[in-house]
Parts: structure tokens; C-alpha cells; sequence
């Protein structure tokens, strides 16, 4: 593959401090390397211009620093377009979540049958309305459906950029109430803990490719929140959620990501190193890169 590494330092669609170091920490963990090594190419075309003066914003809406974040995915959604123009794969470094929203407004315009995994301790389908947080970075997998605040809906100004029926979330254990309506009411495939716990990481895959085979999707983006794997293993992330998917599970699914031939792009996101412990976090991301792209044990 011809790889295009692209940072995002966001840390505006949450609260906590620091997410904007994930790229680096990312970089310094050692992604190129770890990638070239396994006979892909990687331009690292740096970090996207994200604002960080967390001014007060938008007085009409409890969404934090919604205007910034609205202007950084937009930014990102250009470069994830123009990477894809090259006929490069788009790798996004996060950052928090809510740059899945520009991720995605930038694949919308190549893959018109896009398939999505949501790995996750969460489902990211919060709307201004039913937010327990105001935080974008709980909201970007509503918006990439084209539910949310219209300017963050819009961005690359057309919407929806995914269908429900094309999103598959993977480690769900922290889903507010009004995320479960939407689930229920749009039909969104779930691998929660619990169907992991009971069918095996394998039999979860297994479904999950057989599932975008028969919608016979045209590219699958893989978003990783680092939340979704156990605390245990990735300390550093804003909103750790205990009863996770283990480091072996999460190697075995994306071996079998890349045995499948899928995937198109993919982001690790919410890796925040003043959270972790001598970074870890961003050693785990580095390490399911390389088996995303290739890796084998022998
Ligand atoms: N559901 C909570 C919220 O809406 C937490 C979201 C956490 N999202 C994340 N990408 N880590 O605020
Ligand atoms: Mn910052
Ligand atoms: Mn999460
Ligand atoms: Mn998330």
C-alpha cells in the first residue's frame, strides 16, 4: 500500500487536556518504521492547523468549541479528499473522536457505499439534544449520519456520509440512553462486550466481514477509539471504560481485517500521552497498525 499519515492534534470536542499530543506520541511510538517495515510506503503529510484557544463559542448551542471543531474537520475532510485523489490511503492520527467527522465527510465523496467499524467503548451517537456532555467527541458517528447540528451534519456541506445499515460498532459497554433509541430505531449493527464475550473475537469478525460482503460495500473505513480496548492495556484516553477488549482479541481482529482485503482507511484516535503511562497507549496503537497492515507472529 501507498500510505498517507495525517495528525489531527483536536482536542476540542472534549474536555480533558492533552489529546492534541496523540499524533506525536503516535509518530514517536514509532508508526513509520513500523509500517515501512512491512513493505508499504508512508508520507507523513503532518499535522492538520487545529485552533487551540478553547475561546467561548457559540452562546447559542451547549456544544463545546463547536465552531473550531466545525473548522478543523473541514480542514481534515479537504486533506482525506486530496490524499484519496492521489490514490493514497488515508491513515488519521487522533486526536479525539470527533475528527471522525471529517474523516468521513472526506471519504463520502469517493465511496458512495462506504462500510463503517466503530471500534469502541462507546457509540458516538449522541445529538445536541440528548449529549449528557456537550462534548463533540461523543456525537461524531450521529453526525456522519446525518443526525446533529446542521454546520457539523454539512460539512463538505452534503449529508449523510454513511448509511445506518453500513455501520458495524465493536466494544460497545458505555451507550447513553438516547444512543439505544437511535440503535434500535436506525437498526445499527452491535458487537457489544457482551457478544464478544460470548461469540469470541473470531466469530465477531467473522460476521462482521460476511456483514459488509453481502451490502457489498465499496471501501471500509476502520475508526479505533483506543477506549475500546481494555483501560488495562491503554491507560491513556479520556474516558476509560473498565471490562474491555483485551490486547490478544484486538490483534486478532485486525489480522483478520487485513486477511479480508477490506479496509480503505483507517483512524486510531483519542490516544491522550498526559493520561498514560510512558506511552503505552500509543505503543498499542502502533502495534494493531502493524498487524492491520500485515504483521504476522511467524
Ligand atoms: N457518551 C459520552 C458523551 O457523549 C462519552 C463519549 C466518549 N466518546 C469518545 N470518543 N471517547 O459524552
Ligand atoms: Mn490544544
Ligand atoms: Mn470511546
Ligand atoms: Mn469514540
Amino acid at each position: 500500500l501507498s500510505i498517507s499519515l495525517i495528525g489531527v492534534p483536536m482536542d476540542l470536542g472534549q474536555n480533558r487536556r492533552g489529546v492534541d499530543m496523540g499524533p506525536s506520541a503516535i509518530r514517536y511510538a514509532g508508526v513509520v518504521e513500523r509500517i515501512e517495515a512491512l513493505g508499504h510506503s508512508v508520507k507523513d503529510e503532518g499535522d492538520i492547523a487545529i485552533s487551540h484557544t478553547r475561546k467561548e463559542q457559540s452562546p447559542n448551542t451547549h456544544l463545546r468549541n463547536l465552531e473550531d471543531v466545525i473548522d478543523g474537520n473541514t480542514k481534515l475532510g479537504n486533506k482525506v479528499n486530496e490524499v484519496l485523489e492521489a490514490g493514497q490511503f488515508p491513515l488519521v492520527l487522533g486526536g479525539d473522536h470527533s475528527i471522525a467527522i471529517g474523516t468521513l465527510a472526506g471519504l463520502a465523496d469517493k465511496y458512495e457505499n462506504l462500510g463503517v467499524i466503530w471500534y469502541d467503548a462507546h457509540a458516538d451517537l449522541n445529538t445536541a439534544e440528548t449529549s449528557p456532555s456537550g462534548n463533540i467527541h461523543g456525537m461524531p458517528l450521529a453526525v456522519s449520519l446525518g443526525l446533529g447540528h446542521a454546520d457539523l451534519v454539512n460539512i463538505r456541506s452534503y449529508a449523510p456520509k454513511v448509511k445506518p445499515e453500513n455501520v458495524i460498532i465493536i466494544g460497545a459497554r458505555s451507550v447513553d440512553p438516547g444512543e439505544r433509541e437511535l440503535i434500535k430505531e436506525k437498526g445499527i449493527k452491535v458487537f457489544s462486550m457482551h457478544e464478544i464475550d460470548k461469540l469470541g473475537m473470531t466469530e465477531v469478525m467473522n460476521q462482521t466481514i460476511e456483514y459488509f460482503r453481502e451490502r457489498s460495500v465499496d471501501g471500509v473505513h476502520l475508526s479505533l477509539d483506543l477506549d475500546g480496548i481494555d483501560p488495562l492495556y491503554t491507560p491513556g484516553v479520556g474516558t476509560p471504560v473498565p471490562g474491555g477488549i483485551s490486547y490478544r482479541e484486538s490483534h486478532l481482529a485486525m489480522e483478520m481485517l487485513y486477511a479480508s482485503n477490506l479496509i480503505t482507511s483507517a483512524e486510531f484516535v483519542e490516544v491522550n500521552p498526559i493520561l498514560d503511562e510512558k506511552n503505552k497507549t500509543a505503543d498499542v496503537a502502533v502495534a494493531l497498525m502493524g498487524s492491520l497492515f500485515g504483521e504476522s507472529l511467524v
